[in-house]
Order: structure tokens, then sequence, then C-alpha cells
């Protein structure tokens, strides 16, 4: 069994050697995690887009193993409204709950939403004119992601503090007993949470209203659980929580991820800043190369699965590594090189298969503003430290996300 500790400070500030050694050594890998815990690891391209595509290697939290539940690292079925979303449900509810919100992510309706961007956007770097030096997550990354998703919810801005601060406390407890009991903690205050909020959208809805055509997401919401029955009540919880968190905390990273690479590749940022035209494809290139999702949340074996040689026995959680993939030289020749001319071979960062990433068109569009606009407005932008002291943040003890502390830039 191989040992990776996916929360040492070594893994998280660069985990890409580690990737290149365990691909090398096979396409899946039964890992050794703390406290002994063992997890399956997909390293190479082929066989985690086939293991993302498989049918026997489900979502629903019913398959999961026990340590899993005994971390509170996920809660069973009948437990809390955590266990209910779309991410974490397999057809036919999966797909029920999909096309629900489908509709208010299409890239048509999202288009809508460039002003509106464009504008927060330009705020904030109006912001960042007025200093000589700043942190580029703290001044862009964070919040622009954190409005447009707030706006599009309905949610009060003044809130995004709260649910940032469970998110941290889930991610930051280790694998130990301490750390399940906070990540309960951390649950049923995120849980209270939820229910203020969907009580606040229930007092303001019309329910005349069609769901199609209510001003904001969670009614709407609303609107389709209580008055057709299409989403029952920890659905509804599950499916704002799961909103909230991934619309803001992976597009975060999309920039701060994003800039870091250019910033550090000063002949492919010069390229993209004299031909602003490459930025769709640079922005495809920075999710594949350093991309905000390292690894996808578990999948769990119903059956034994053969893949890539390999028997994962039935019972198994499996890590899809998304990161690894994308830097699969079999896939993408010069897999490590940044080059924002490449043209994409279909990248895993926003997964793929049936749970492939509702909100691709939106967090493509603000990685597009943010990172052009902060091109355009600051051509002499540079980093602000050596790359060695940036910290990155815990991505969680099995660990999904891959993002900066801070990015300070001048
Ligand atoms: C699913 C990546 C932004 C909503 C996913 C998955 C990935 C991903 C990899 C699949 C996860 C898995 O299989 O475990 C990303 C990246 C983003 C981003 C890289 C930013 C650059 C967003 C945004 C939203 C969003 C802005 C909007 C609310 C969702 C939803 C799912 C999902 C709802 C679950 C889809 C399903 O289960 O059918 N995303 N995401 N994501 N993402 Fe994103």
């Amino acid at each position: 069994m191989t040992q990776v500790d996916f929360a040492s400070q070594e893994f998280l500030t660069n985990p890409y050697p580690s990737y290149a050694r365990l691909r090398e050594a096979g396409p899946v890998h039964r890992v050794q995690g703390p406290m002994g815990v063992e997890i399956w690891l997909v390293t190479r391209y082929e066989e985690a887009r086939a293991a993302l595509a498989d049918d026997r290697l489900a979502k629903s939290l019913a398959h999961a193993p026990q340590w899993m539940r005994d971390q509170q690292l996920v809660s069973g079925e009948d437990e809390g409204v955590a266990g209910r979303n779309m991410l974490d449900t397999d057809p036919p509810d999966h797909t029920r709950m999909r096309r629900l919100v489908a509709k208010a992510f299409t890239r048509r309706r999202i288009d809508r939403l460039r002003p509106r961007i464009e504008q927060i956007t330009g705020e904030l770097l109006d912001g960042m004119a007025r200093q000589r030096e700043v942190d580029l997550i703290a001044a862009l990354a964070f919040p622009l992601p954190i409005t447009v998703i707030c706006e599009l919810l309905g949610v009060r801005l003044e809130d995004r503090d709260d649910f940032r601060e469970w998110t941290r406390m889930m991610l930051t407890a280790p694998l130990t007993e301490e750390g399940a009991a906070q990540r309960e903690r951390a649950r049923r205050i995120r849980e209270q949470y939820l229910a203020t909020l969907i009580a606040r959208a229930r007092a303001r809805v019309d329910r005349a209203i069609d769901p199609d055509d209510q001003p904001d997401l969670i009614s709407a919401l609303v609107v389709a659980a209580d008055e057709r029955d299409q989403l029952s009540e920890r659905e509804l919880l599950g499916m704002v929580q799961l909103l909230l968190i991934a619309g803001h905390e992976t597009t975060v990273n999309l920039i701060g991820n994003g800039m870091l690479a250019l910033l550090t590749h000063p002949d492919q940022l010069r390229l993209l800043r004299d031909e602003p035209d490459l930025l769709a494809g640079a922005i495809e290139e920075l999710l594949r190369y350093d991309g905000p999702v390292e690894r996808a949340t578990p999948h769990f074996a119903t059956e034994d699965v053969e893949l890539g040689g390999v028997t994962i026995p039935k019972g198994s959680a499996v890590l899809v590594g998304l990161a690894a993939a994308d830097r699969d030289p079999a896939h993408t020749p010069g897999a490590e090189e940044l080059d924002i001319t490449r043209a994409d071979r279909g990248h895993l960062a926003f997964g793929h298969g049936i749970h492939y990433c509702l909100g691709a068109p939106l967090a493509r569009l603000e990685g597009q503003v943010a990172i052009g606009g902060l091109l355009r407005r600051f051509p002499e932008l540079a980093l602000g430290c050596a790359p060695e002291e940036l910290r990155w943040r815990p991505g969680g003890p099995v660990g999904i996300l891959r993002g900066l502390e801070a990015l300070p830039v001048r």
C-alpha cells in the first residue's frame, strides 16, 4: 500500500512530483492516509475519465465506508441534511435535482450576467489600484465569485463570512477524534444557518410566480419544493449548501492558482498581454495546469470494479485525481509545462460524466473577466514574494480543493 499524506505541508505546497511518481508506478493505487484509513487514488488520465463515467462507482453516501461516517466526512442517508445534494446522489434522484437548477446555469443565462460581473470586477480593481501591495485573494479572487453566487441565490452578502467560517472548520479538521468532533460542530452550525436562510426565502416568495420566473434561485427552489413536491426539505437545504460552497470555494482558486501560474511564467504572461484573444484558451490551460479541484469528491464501489488492471473491492472509497490526470504526459504531451496556446484535449478540471460541473459556464466567465481585467488594468503586475513563501489552504483530510491562503502582488 502506498503512503500519501494529503494534509502534509509538502504535499499541499506542490503535489505534482508525488503525482508524477504515482502515475509512473500505475494508474490506480491503494493509498494509506492519516489514521491508517484506506482509500483508492486514480492518477492516470484514461482511467480517471473512465472512473468518472462508471456507474458502478456511485456517489450516494449510502455506499460510503464506515471510517468516513465515523470521521463525519459524510453523513448517512437519514442523518442531517448534508447527504442530500446532487453531487452526493445517483440517478434517478441526481437527474431530478440537477434538472431543477440546470436552466439557471446555461451558457445563455450566464452570458446575461456578464455586465454585472464586469461591474463588480471593475469596482474591486479600483480598490486594488489605490494600494502598492495587495493580496489578490482577499482583494479580488474571493470577493468576486462570492458576490456573484450570493446575488444569484438571493443570499445577503453580509453572511459571507459566516459560511466561509464553517467551510473552513470542515476543511481544517484533521482525521482524528477531535477533528471528527469539529466537523460535527461545523455541520450543526451550517444546518442552522441554512434553515434560517430558507425560512427567510419562504417568508418572501410569491407562490403565484412560476419557479423559472422567481427573482433568485433559493426562491425558485422553495416554490419547487413547496408547491410542486419536486424537492424534499433535506434536498432543498442540501442543494442551497452545495451551490453556496461550489459557487465560491472553487472559482477563488481558478483566479488565484491561475494568476500564480502566469506570474511565475513571464513568457506566457507577456504572450497573453500581447494577444488578449488567447484569453479563453488560456483559462482552459490554467484549469488544466493547476486547477481548483485537485481530487473529485469520493466515489464508492458498489461492486468489485476493475480499472486499469486493478481490482477495486466493493465498498471502497475512490478518489479520482483530476490534477494528477491533467498532468498525464500520455494524454497531454509536455503536460508539466504551461502553454496557453495549447489545444484543449478535454481537461478534467470540471470533472466528467453526469456530475460534470454545473457551474462551468459561470466559472469560465468569472475567470475570463477577472484575469483579463487584471492584465489590462495592471500591465506591471508582479508577484510580491518568493513562490516558496506562499501558503496553501488545507483542502480537507482527504482533500479536494487546491488553493492559496494569500497571493501578494505588487
Ligand atoms: C461539480 C469543478 C465552479 C457548481 C463540480 C465537479 C468539479 C467542479 C470537478 C465534479 C465534482 C466531483 O465529481 O466530485 C469546478 C471548478 C470551478 C467550479 C474547477 C471553478 C473554476 C462552480 C460554480 C458553481 C459550481 C461557480 C456554481 C454554483 C457545481 C455543482 C456541481 C459541481 C452544482 C455538482 C454537479 C452534479 O453533481 O451534477 N464542479 N466547479 N461549480 N459544480 Fe463546479
